[in-house]
This record gives structure tokens, C-alpha cells and sequence, in this order.
């Protein structure tokens, strides 16, 4: 029914007097006529807007939705959710025309809610596989797909990349981040957000800066002296904004050298505005109120998830005097240059049906190109097995991805027994029974605390009679090693860093008889982060880091054991000889359980600080002194160093004069090299090859 009409038949009414039909008239013509005095957001008509909006508007335009939409349930008079699952939205203001958009996890794919409609979303490798691709052809292939989703699933914004430097290797997300070097981190990154942004929808590159552990993220304060700052913790995000301009950049729970990176207008607007040119929005990680003036004040655009306590705060603050409106202003007009970029603003019909059998294919294909393999003596790939005793419990659950906002819903996650059937290779039925029965019960699940996703397996242990008996009647032995990791907790050193004694007695019974019988072991290390290899690295025959490897990761991590794919991943980082070797080991808050109390933190905002090293205040006193910054890339101090991975060929390389590489594939089996340039022992360049058949070359500039 038009206004029109409307007030036609108002005045065919007999029971309302003439002066009530007039004002009610005039009440109906008001919005119309005030519709057609204020101005409706367009593209070009921003600044038009912003001087219509009162100050509540523009308060409530910087200020998030809620956590309603993550839990698919709209917050009483906030906008009616429009993605179920998603992480959060921005307020409208419909007077305007200015709708509200929707953000969503996570790194390695989109992470909403399936519900009846069963929105999947395809599960990609983790970050850190990515980066060991050293492919950023591949990472921007990867993004693209899941930005496609991200569209056609209604979504504006992903909260991705999450790209903060692994400082140490038992920080509980280092999953979900690529590397201990920042120009790696920043060159994957930037690929990551060229890929999703080239679908028209927004990335968050995250957490701006120095969110180095998980142990009282939303309290911790990060003390880092301003050069190695610079140089390590910064440097990947400069590198990400000065080449791929990400819509928005996720501020992160910590503090850094005193005020919390989300009030810190140094970092905000000083570096990463006026020094790098970011020209994007801020918005917070998610977190309670917390100095909503001083975050406006600093820079800071967008208060996510958002509460209506925050608005008034930002209303009264004006008000007082304490917060210059100006300053409002220039972050409301930030969240409106970035609804305008949206597919939402231009009312993109999202079809809820992304390509995600294309989407698995690349899933595929990326998780191959980032394992990497640490040892083959002569084991891989598998040469005339037909049956193989498939060990591990992990073999029949393969860790797909991480914990907390970076699980994705996916349609289904291939394991390596599947993989292995797939590749025409059969796996021992009766080993598989046991273990398959063992994962059907849940009690088998470690303890521990998990934000979001599932806890991995306690390994289950095989009795040395069954392993003679799996000995005879199989070919070779594959041994899948699983880690578990997610946000909100730190990782440890025993049982986690260091393999356990059921693992450990796996490992060694399983090559010693089946050595006894001339056959070969494979140890496939399905982790989330680096763990300790040197007290049994040589047991096995070979060695193959599968990361978290996505939901086709039983399919790709078969496709190398069988040669399919010839594995060309190389380490993003250090894999020490012994955690205690790490210099950041001295300042880690290993073992210290204050992970319930910082999800409580991080719901309150921020954690009482009492004083406690690595846990209220982390110092970062090995300065530059991390990963092969300190232990070097020749490998004597190490197990395995930065830039390492084997392949199933050689290669030959000759420096030119320009500084180009011709690479030659000097072996039988087709295969690509990275190519990594160092000045002054610090990685400056890389490049890698495209698959080059026997005798093929290629030459590679930098
Ligand atoms: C989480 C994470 C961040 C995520 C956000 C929304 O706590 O720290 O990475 O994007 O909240 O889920």
C-alpha cells in the first residue's frame, strides 16, 4: 500500500475529524517530504551524509551490532541479523540510506552457520600451510575462491588474513599465521587479500600488533623496543597495506608498551595512516567496552562486536567536551566509505550457492603445495605398496584447521584412509577397525579448552604383537601425528611441543619391526604448529608436515605419498633442536592456565593486571633474535631450518648478472623449487618456479 493510497482512503474515513485526517495526513507526508530533503547515501555523497547525521547516528554507526549474529540471533532493536553465524555487523541508519554490512571469520574460509539451508563453507589449508607454499600465486587462487563465498553467502567483510609473526612456537594460534619472517608474512598476506578483495568483498588483516601469545591476550602488554617492533611485528602488516590495501585492518586485544593497541593513536593513525597510507576502516577485535573515546580518539573506527552502552559513552563524551566531535566524524566517515565499497550497499543478489566443488579442487591442490617433507630415505613416494598399516588415530580424523574463530563449517573432511582408498592404495582393515571404533567414543578426546571446534585425539597405543603381525601382512607403515590448537590458550611443551610416550612408543615399535621385515615408515605430522623432531627424526623412513591441510587434506596428503603431487613446500619456520633453544622461550607464559580467566577478559574487555611476568606484561627481550634470525639457515643448530623442504627431484640453479635464477630440473620426477634470496642473512626475495618436467628450466626474476 503507497503513502498515497494510504491517505486516500484516510480521508474516505467518516470517524475521524477533519483537523485529525489533516495532521495524520501531514504525518504520513513527512517522511516522504523529509526523505526527499536528506540525503541517501551514494557513492560519491559521503561527506553530504555525514553532515546530515545527528550525533547519535554517527555514534551509533561506529559502534558494532552485537554478538547476536554470531549466535544467528538478532539483539533486540539492533538490525535483523542477516547472516546467521557471521562475527558481527554495522549499525544502519535508514534515514539516510545506509544499511548495515556483515563481517565474518575466518582465515581459512568463511565461518558461518549451516543451518536447514546447509551453508557449507569449503575448509581451506591453514595459514601456515599457505605460507609454506611460498606460492603467492596460489595463496591469491585460494582467496579468490573463498571470497567468492564470501560473496554468494551474503557476506561484505572476512576477518582474514590473520598474519601476526610467529614469535614462539607454542603460541596457540600460530596456525592461523604464516611465518617467523615478516616479509613472507606480508608477501602471503598481501596475495591473500588481492585474491578475496578481487571479489568485490572486504578482508581484516589481523591482529594489529604484537598479539604474540594467546595467555591474557585481552590484558597482556606487550613491551617491545620500537626498531624490532618495526622490523618484525610491523613489517608484515606494512608490507599487506602498502601492496594490497585490505578494506579493514582488526585492531587486537593487547597492549603494546602501555596503552592497549586499540586506544594507541601512534599505531592507528600515525604509522599505519600517515607513515604506511592505509586508507581503510579499524575495527576492534571483539571485546567488551573498554575506553570507547579514547579507541574513536585514536583512531580506532568501529567497536566490534559492539554494545549500546558505547554509543551513549561516545554521545556523552562530545557532550562533555571530552571527545572532539571532528574526531567522531572522521571514523563515522571511514565506516561509511567502507559501506559504500560493500556488495550489500549495491544490493548484490547473493545466491547462497558459491562453486564449492571448484573450491575443494583448490583446496586440494594448495594443501599439496604447502606440505612439506622433512626426511625420504627412499620411502616416498610409495613405490609398489598396495596395502599399507595405516597407524595414528589421526589417520581416521585428519585435523582439517584450528580451534576458535578460525573453524570453518565444513561439508565434509577427507581422512588418509579415504585418501589413501582414493589413490588405489588399500589400507589394513583391521587396524582401521580398531581405530575407527576407538574415535567413536569421545572420552578419547584430550581434555583441555577448546573456544570453538572439537579437541583432538589421545593417541591410542598398539601392542607390539599387533605391529609384528601389521609388519607381515602389509607393505610400508604410515604414521599420522595429530596437534590440536586454537585461540584462547597457549600451547605446551610436554605432550604438545614434545610427542608423548604412547606416540614416542608408536613410532619406535612400528620402525623397528617393520625394519625388521625390510619395509618402510612414513610419520605424517598433521599439526597446527612446529613440534619436537630431533630425538626421533631418524627412526622413520620419511617425514611429511601436513599442516592443518583442509577438508581434503586425506585426499592431498595421499597425493604426495603417492607421487601424484611432488611435495615443493619449504619451512616459514624454525624447527629448533628443543624448545628451551628458542630465545623467546625466557619470556613465554608456557603452563600458565590463564586461559578461563582470559575468556572471561575478553568478555569483560579487559583482565586485572597484577603484576605477573608473561602473563600481565611479555618482554620481548630477545629483540631480533627470532627464529633464523638468531639460529641462522645452515641447520646446525636446528632440526630443521627456515626455508628447508625436500623434493622428489633435484634441481640445478645459475645466478645471472641481473640477479635472475635459471632453475633446472635436473632429476626423473617433475617438480617446482623455491627460490629464496637472502641480504645480509635476511630473507629479501623469493620466487618459485611453475612445475618443470625433466630437463625443463626456468629462469626466475626478482
Ligand atoms: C576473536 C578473534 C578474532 C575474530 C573475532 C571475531 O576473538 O580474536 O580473530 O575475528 O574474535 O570472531
Amino acid at each position: 500500500m503507497t503513502d498515497h493510497s494510504r491517505m486516500c482512503a484516510f480521508f474516505q474515513l467518516e470517524d475521524v475529524s477533519m483537523l485529525r485526517k489533516i495532521v495524520l495526513a501531514l504525518a504520513f507526508m513527512m517522511p516522504v517530504m523529509a526523505n526527499a530533503q536528506v540525503p541517501q547515501l551514494r557513492e560519491d555523497n559521503v561527506d553530504e551524509v555525514l553532515k546530515a547525521m545527528t550525533l547519535h547516528e554517527k555514534a551509533r554507526l561506529v559502534v558494532g551490532t552485537g554478538w547476536g549474529s554470531m549466535f544467528g540471533v538478532g539483539l533486540l532493536n539492533a538490525d535483523p541479523v542477516e547472516v546467521r553465524g557471521a562475527a558481527g555487523m554495522t549499525r544502519s541508519v535508514k534515514r539516510l540510506g545506509v544499511p548495515s554490512v556483515v563481517m565474518a571469520d575466518g582465515p581459512a574460509g568463511l565461518r558461518i552457520m549451516p543451518g536447514r539451508s546447509k551453508r557449507y563453507c569449503t575448509g581451506f589449508p591453514v595459514g601456515t600451510l599457505l605460507a609454506c607454499s611460498w606460492d603467492t600465486a596460489l595463496v591469491q587462487e585460494v582467496g579468490a575462491a573463498m571470497g567468492q563465498e564470501v560473496l554468494e553467502y551474503g557476506v561484505d567483510i572476512i576477518l582474514a588474513p590473520g598474519m601476526n609473526l610467529m614469535r614462539n612456537p607454542l603460541c596457540g594460534r600460530n596456525f592461523e599465521y604464516y611465518s617467523e619472517d615478516p616479509l613472507l608474512t606480508g608477501k602471503i598476506a598481501a596475495a591473500m587479500i588481492r585474491g578475496i578483495q578481487s571479489q568485490g568483498v572486504g578482508t581484516s588483516a589481523k591482529h594489529f600488533a604484537a598479539n604474540s601469545q594467546e595467555t591474557n591476550r585481552t590484558g597482556n602488554n606487550a613491551i617491545v623496543e620500537e626498531d624490532v617492533l618495526r622490523a618484525l611485528y610491523l613489517k608484515g602488516f606494512e608490507i599487506a597495506v602498502r601492496e594490497a590495501q585490505p578494506w579493514t585492518i582488526m585492531s587486537s586485544y593487547n597492549k603494546l608498551n602501555g596503552p592497549y593497541t586499540q586506544e594507541d593513536k601512534w599505531l592507528l593513525t600515525d604509522v599505519l595512516r600517515d607513515e604506511w597510507g592505509f586508507e581503510g576502516l579499524v575495527m576492534t577485535d571483539w571485546t567488551s567496552p573498554r575506553n570507547t573515546p579514547a579507541q574513536i580518539a585514536a583512531g580506532n573506527d568501529l567497536m566490534e562486536p559492539g554494545f549500546k552502552k558505547q554509543i551513549n559513552q561516545i554521545v556523552k563524551a562530545v557532550k562533555n567536551g571530552e571527545l572532539d566531535e571532528a574526531l567522531l566524524d572522521v571514523c563515522a566517515k571511514r565506516v561509511l566509505e567502507l559501506v559504500v565499497k560493500t556488495p550489500r550497499f549495491h544490493g548484490y543478489q547473493y545466491s547462497n550457492q558459491p562453486d564449492l566443488k571448484s573450491h575443494a579442487e583448490v583446496s586440494r591442490r594448495a594443501a599439496a603445495d604447502g606440505m612439506v617433507l622433512l626426511e625420504n630415505r627412499s620411502a616416498l613416494p610409495l613405490q609398489g605398496v598396495k596395502k599399507v598399516a595405516l597407524l595414528g588415530v589421526g589417520s581416521y580424523d585428519i585435523i582439517a584447521g584450528g580451534t576458535g574463530s578460525g573453524n570453518v563449517n565444513k561439508p565434509y573432511v577427507v581422512n588418509l584412509m579415504d585418501g589413501l582408498k582414493n589413490a588405489g592404495i588399500a589400507v589394513d582393515e583391521g587396524a582401521a577397525a580398531d581405530y575407527l571404533k576407538y574415535i567413536s567414543h569421545n572420552s578419547n578426546r584430550k581434555k583441555g579448552y577448546v573456544m570453538v571446534g572439537k579437541a583432538a585425539w589421545k593417541e591410542k597405543a598398539v601392542p607390539v604383537a599387533q605391529i609384528k603381525s601389521l609388519a607381515m601382512n602389509n607393505d610400508a607403515a604410515v604414521i599420522t601425528i595429530i596437534r590440536q590448537a586454537g585461540e584462547g590458550e597457549d600451547r605446551s611443551v610436554n605432550d604438545d611441543f614434545c610427542l608423548d610416550e604412547t606416540e614416542l612408543a608408536l613410532i619406535g615399535d612400528v620402525c623397528r619391526e617393520f625394519h625388521a621385515v625390510g619395509k618402510k615408515v612414513t610419520v605424517v605430522l598433521n599439526i597446527g604448529g612446529v613440534v619436537e623432531t630431533a630425538s626421533w627424526k631418524l627412526l622413520p623412513d620419511a617425514i611429511l608436515v601436513a599442516w592443518g591441510c583442509g577438508q581434503e587434506g586425506g585426499n592431498a596428503i595421499a597425493d604426495v605419498l603417492t607421487g601424484a603431487v611432488n611435495p615443493s613446500g619449504r619451512l616459514s619456520m624454525t624447527f629448533p633442536l628443543a624448545y628451551e633453544d628458542v630465545p623467546s622461550s625466557a619470556n613465554f607464559p608456557i603452563g600458565k592456565k590463564e586461559v578461563i580467566k582470559d575468556v572471561m577478559s575478553t568478555a569483560t574487555g579487559a583482565s586485572k593486571d597484577k603484576g605477573r611476568k608473561d602473563v600481565d606484561y611479555t618482554v620481548y627481550e630477545e629483540g631480533m633474535n627470532v627464529g633464523y634470525r638468531y639460529f641462522g639457515l645452515d641447520g646446525a643448530k636446528v632440526s630443521y631450518p627456515f626455508g628447508y623442504g625436500l623434493s622428489y627431484t633435484t634441481f640445478s640453479k645459475e645466478e645471472l648478472e641481473d640477479g635472475s635464477v635459471i632453475v633446472t630440473n635436473t632429476g626423473a620426477r617433475s617438480g617446482r623449487e623455491v627460490v629464496m634470496r637472502f641480504e645480509n642473512g635476511i630473507l629479501s626475495a623469493f620466487a618459485k618456479t611453475r612445475l618443470l618436467a625433466p630437463g625443463e628450466s626456468e629462469t626466475l626474476k626478482f
